[in-house]
């Protein structure tokens, strides 16, 4: 039997750690993908300290790792137009059933040294784009993605809000600037997540606690509000202070993940001004494809997301790096 090392969390306990586990072989329309690099993402962070669990996991452990490029290493049986060596990117979740299950969630991930893919979840990664910026393109990129393009459906010109300008974050501004939101209002109390929102694009960039926040937001609007907010920080404080500084008809997208309780402050302006409180999770099957096509368009860069690369011996550290902001980091990547 052939072994790989994989990073595994018992959900029970929340334990992570390096094992040495059965290599997957691949069936039919499914191909082996030898992991070349692997994001760390905050939701990676919720699964460990519990305030995250799989909805559909059939056992108790599962392999993490939701962003992933490698190459195809071997191919199962109606593997279709795959052939071994193809460089990939992984989408970050798949369809059973009509549910969508999410990778190194509710089936096995990519922090290992192989992951399982159906060949429909795969797409070609451009020799142009390193494997590990074509990891993190499902989920840190396509999730603010789908969030700005489609939920939120901001339209060239409106004025926009980031809250949180992490690894969802930043990229939720550099795609804003991209379809032409205008103005581009950056929140996060981190310093160092504020001046990287002005380098990614942002036109402001304002600390939370900030006590002239909406004043600063009212100015930078022409008095308009925002037409659209996105919750990129997962902090119930960040929902509360977006509503208030939303324009009319203005909506707000919640993509942080939080297991705590939403509450309209003031629920009479909300109805007066018609607004909207969206939820937002993952993208569509497109979105992957559409980034890098962008991506080697040169129209995308992320080349200043990659914070530094780790070996699967220390996810761990990787974990708690992200957690505590340690080096302010956008994404870290694992490397098999
Ligand atoms: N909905 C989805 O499909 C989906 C997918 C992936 C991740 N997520 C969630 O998105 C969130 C962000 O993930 P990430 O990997 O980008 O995290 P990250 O840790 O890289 O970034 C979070 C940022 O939020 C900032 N922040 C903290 N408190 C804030 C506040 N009060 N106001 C504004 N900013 C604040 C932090 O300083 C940091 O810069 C997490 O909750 C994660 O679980 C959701």
């Amino acid at each position: 039997m052939a072994t790989m090392r994989a990073v595994r969390l018992h959900v029970p306990t929340r334990t992570l750690r390096v094992e040495e586990v059965e290599r997957p072989v691949p069936g039919p329309g499914q191909v082996l993908v030898k992991v070349e690099a692997a994001g760390v993402c905050l939701s990676d962070v919720h699964l460990i300290d519990g305030s995250l669990t799989p909805l559909y996991l059939p056992g108790e452990s599962v392999t993490l790792g939701h962003e992933i490029a490698g190459t195809v290493a071997e191919l199962g049986p109606e593997a279709g137009r795959r052939q071994v060596g193809d460089r990939v990117v992984l989408q970050a979740g798949e369809q059973r059933d009509g549910i969508t299950w999410t990778r190194g969630v509710d089936y096995d991930g990519g922090w290992a040294e192989y992951a399982l893919a159906r060949t429909d979840t795969l797409f070609t990664l451009p020799d142009a784009i390193p494997f590990e910026q074509g990891a993190i393109i499902p989920d840190a990129v396509s999730t603010p993605w789908g969030a700005v393009t489609a939920t939120g459906a901001v339209r060239p010109a409106e004025p926009v809000g980031v809250w949180g300008v992490g690894g969802l974050g930043a990229h939720g501004v550099q795609l804003l600037r991209v379809i032409g939101a205008n103005p581009i209002v950056a929140v996060d109390p981190s310093p160092a997540a504020r001046e990287r929102a002005l380098a990614f694009g942002a036109d402001l960039a304002l600390d939370s606690a900030d006590p002239e926040l909406a004043a600063k937001i009212g100015a930078a609007t022409g008095g308009t509000g925002l037409a659209a907010a996105f919750d990129f920080a997962g902090v119930p404080a960040v929902r509360e202070q977006a509503m208030t500084v939303l324009g009319a008809h203005g909506r707000l997208v919640l993509v942080g993940l939080t297991d705590q309780p939403l509450t309209v402050a003031n629920s009479i302006r909300f109805s007066y001004l018609q607004q909207q409180i969206l939820g937002h999770y993952g993208s569509e099957d497109t979105a992957v494809p559409e980034l890098i096509s962008l991506a080697a368009g040169g129209r995308l860069d992320f080349s200043r997301s990659i914070s530094g690369v780790l070996p699967l011996e220390q996810a761990a550290e990787a974990v708690e790096r992200l957690h505590t902001k340690q080096g302010d980091p956008i994404r870290l990547i694992l490397k098999p």
